[in-house]
């Protein structure tokens, strides 16, 4: 009964490269507490975007094996794999990858309407009270195109919430943001760990961001350290 929402034990993955093979990621372990906030740091290449999208689901690993609450991602395929990630993952990635032609709330929406084909009254009342919390519920009815680069970011970070995940996966959340907008995201995010008890893994370059985190790994010759 010890055992950590994310537990990865011996994970490897390789890339072809021209006529050679690279090994990223060599014998990964890592176990993440329900709750727990974590920084993924680590020299560019290192591989820790491929480990997010490993625990992200997004990529499967040659070797080892990743589980999160309770479930071996190996074992799953398909669409219930795709329904364990829409409702247990959220994601935030460097760029908000908002659909620029939908609304700010449609986008918010999306993840919602992959587990039905209409929005409850519930799912839209959370809608409106998380763009409320990052204060953008005036924004509900825009297009993204005319949302600044931070107030984008905290729609994605919506977004991610919005099927209640009970793990964040962000991939360096605040590298595209100024200093300002940076902060503001930092801030949310760690809220989110705090009060809400979000598992937070994510990965960055920002020391301020990764201070803020319960623990800190550094990715190096393919384990984190
Ligand atoms: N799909 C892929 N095919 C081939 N090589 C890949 C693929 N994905 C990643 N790589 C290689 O794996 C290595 C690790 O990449 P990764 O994106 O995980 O690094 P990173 O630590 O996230 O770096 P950064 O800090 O620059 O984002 C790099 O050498 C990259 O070129
Ligand atoms: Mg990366």
């Amino acid at each position: 009964m010890n055992q950590g929402l994310v537990e990865v034990r011996g994970v490897c993955k390789s890339f072809r490269a021209g006529d050679h093979k690279v090994r990223v990621l060599d014998g990964v372990d890592l176990t993440v507490a329900a709750g727990e906030s974590v920084a993924i740091v680590g020299p560019s290449g290192s591989g820790k975007s491929t480990l997010l999208n490993l625990l992200g689901t997004l990529d499967t690993p040659d070797q080892g094996t990743l589980v999160i609450d309770g479930r071996n991602l190996s074992m799953m395929a398909g669409d219930e794999l795709a329904k364990f990630r829409n409702q247990n993952i959220g994601f935030v990635f460097q760029s908000h990858h908002l659909l620029p032609h939908l609304s700010v709330l449609e986008n918010v929406l999306v993840p919602a309407l992959a587990q039905a084909s209409q929005v409850g009254p519930e799912v839209l009342e959370r809608a409106g009270s998380l763009l409320k919390r990052v204060g953008l519920e005036h924004r509900e009815g825009q297009l993204p195109g005319r949302l600044s680069g931070g107030e984008r970011q905290r729609v994605a970070v919506v977004r991610a919430l919005i099927n209640r995940p009970r793990l964040i996966l962000a991939d360096e959340p605040t590298g595209a943001l100024d200093r300002a907008s940076a902060a503001e995201v930092a801030r949310l995010l760690t809220e989110l760990n705090r009060e809400q008890g979000i598992t937070l893994v994510l990965v960055t370059h920002s020391d301020e961001l990764a201070g803020r985190m319960d623990r800190v790994l550094s990715m190096e010759d393919g384990r984190l350290v």
